[in-house]
Formats: C-alpha cells, structure tokens, sequence
C-alpha cells in the first residue's frame, strides 16, 4: 500500500504566508490608468498607464525628476492621485493593499532604537506577532550582512548599511509586492551585489518587484521588464532585452546610450 509522505514543514513564514493567503485572493496585477499627481501647480504624473503582472521583476528607470519615487509613492498609496485610477487585482487600493506591500525608501527611515529592534518592530506591525520574531530578525540580519551590527543604533550605521537594513526590514515582513527606490544607490560594489542577491531570492520566493535604479548594470543584471519613465509619463514599457536591445523609442535609446534626455 501506498504511504502519503509527510509534507515538508512549513516556516513560520511561510505558515504566516498561507493564513494571509486564505485571507483574500492576490493584489495583482496592478493597473494605473491615465493617472495624474500635480503638487505645486505642476503636473508631476502626467496621464500615466502601467500595468504591474506578478511575475516579473519590474525595473523603473528614468532621468532625475521624471517621477519615479512619486510614481512608486502613489503606487503604494502613500501619496493619493489627483485623478486617474489605480487598481490592484481590479479593486480600489485600501489598507489591504498596503499591507501586502513594503517599501523601501531612497533614504531610508529608521527607528531610534537598534538594528535588532527596527526588524522587530516592523515585523510586529505586519501583525506576524506569535512568530519566533527574535530568530526571524536574527536572521535576516545575518542575510543582509549585518549580524554583527544587530545591537547597534539604526540610526549610527552608515548610509549604506541604513540601506542594507531598510531592504532586509521589507522583506523580512514577506510581501506580496515590493517597491525598492534606489536600494543600492550609496553601496559598495560588494554589498550592492549581496542586495541584488536578496533581491533576487524575494523574486524566485515570488514576491513581485518594483525596483527605481540609475545603475544600468544593475537593470541589466535584474529586469525581467524595464518601464522607462520621462516627465511624469510612461514612454516604454518591455521586456528587459528587448528595452536593451532594440528600445522602443528615439527618447529609451538615448537614455540607454546615456545621452541625458531631459
Ligand atoms: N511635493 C512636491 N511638490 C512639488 N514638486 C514635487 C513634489 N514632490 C516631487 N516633486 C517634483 O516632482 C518631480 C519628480 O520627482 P521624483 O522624486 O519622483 O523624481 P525621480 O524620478 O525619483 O528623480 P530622481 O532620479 O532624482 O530620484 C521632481 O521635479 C520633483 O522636484
Ligand atoms: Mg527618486
């Protein structure tokens, strides 16, 4: 007779994962129509059309001021349109949404308290309380290349270590959908790669990325698809070696050939 084999025990993360699961579908994709962010009696977003499948690891380029953050900012809600849609799995965006996603800043936030305590922290307010939080953070410390550093200030580490942290905290809270501006902007090589490596486990875990770069390199390195945004506006949208290779438009081969295109 047959003996079913014993399923392979969960982590606790994972366990986390599929109660959030049972919760309420996917938020993917994400749709923005003809959406529209004016400050300052400037149209930052310009009328803009995006469509985020899960799946691909979605890198965002575009010369300085060409809405980048602001776009990654509306897309994780924290900034409201000011007119236009924004749909996640075809609903309107509210705390859910929010909750499945992470963000990590182009300076990043830290509490004033340790290392350690800001993955606790963030960790606690995704409501992953009851899990073993200490090991959790312990290791994704350990992942990030700052185990040594766990009980120091957040707030004294270095710009690049800030970095490391504020990628480690966002994943370590296991989103759906992961906004990443400029993670490695101020790293060494070294520690970039080790980001970039991070970044790809997330992605074959099947966290959806969203990742704003100036490093080309690293574009190449990572995107599945690139979305190349000008004054507020999306100019091409495709796949990785497709936007390398033979660009959509006059406006991504110039930016690919690093003529500044403002
Ligand atoms: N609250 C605001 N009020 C007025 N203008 C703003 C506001 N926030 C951003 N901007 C302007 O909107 C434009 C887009 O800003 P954003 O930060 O999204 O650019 P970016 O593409 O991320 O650029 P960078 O590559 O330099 O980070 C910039 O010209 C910026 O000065
Ligand atoms: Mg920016």
């Amino acid at each position: 007779m047959l003996e079913l084999a014993e399923p392979l025990p969960q982590t606790p993360l994972q366990r986390a994962a599929a109660a959030r699961d049972l919760e309420a579908a996917t938020i993917l994709p994400g749709r923005a129509e003809d959406l529209v962010y004016e400050a300052g009696g400037r149209r930052l977003i310009d009328g803009l059309e995006l469509r985020l499948e899960a799946g691909p690891l979605t890198v965002l380029v575009g010369p300085n001021g060409a809405g980048k953050s602001l776009l990654l900012r509306l897309l994780h809600g924290l900034i409201e349109p000011s007119a236009g849609q924004l749909h996640w799995a075809g609903r309107a965006p509210g705390k859910e949404t929010r909750r499945r996603q992470a963000m990590v800043f182009q300076r990043p936030v830290m509490l004033r308290r340790s290392a350690a305590a800001n993955l606790h922290y963030a960790l606690r307010a995704k409501g992953l309380d009851g899990l073993p939080l200490a090991e959790l953070a312990r290791d994704w410390l350990a992942r990030a290349g700052l185990a040594e550093l766990a009980g120091r200030p957040a707030r004294l580490l270095s710009g690049g270590e800030q970095q490391r942290l504020a990628v480690a905290r966002a994943l370590s809270t296991g989103p759906e959908v992961l906004f990443l501006d400029e993670p490695t902007a101020s790293l060494d090589p070294a520690s970039a790669l080790a980001i970039e490596e991070l970044i790809l486990e997330a992605r074959a875990a099947g966290t959806k990325i969203v990742l704003v770069t100036h490093d080309l390199g690293q574009a190449r390195r990572l995107a599945d698809e690139v979305v190349f945004l000008y004054r507020g506006r999306v100019e091409a949208q495709a796949p990785a070696e497709r936007f390398f290779d033979d660009p959509i438009s006059d406006k991504a081969r110039a930016f690919v050939a690093g003529r500044i295109v403002v």
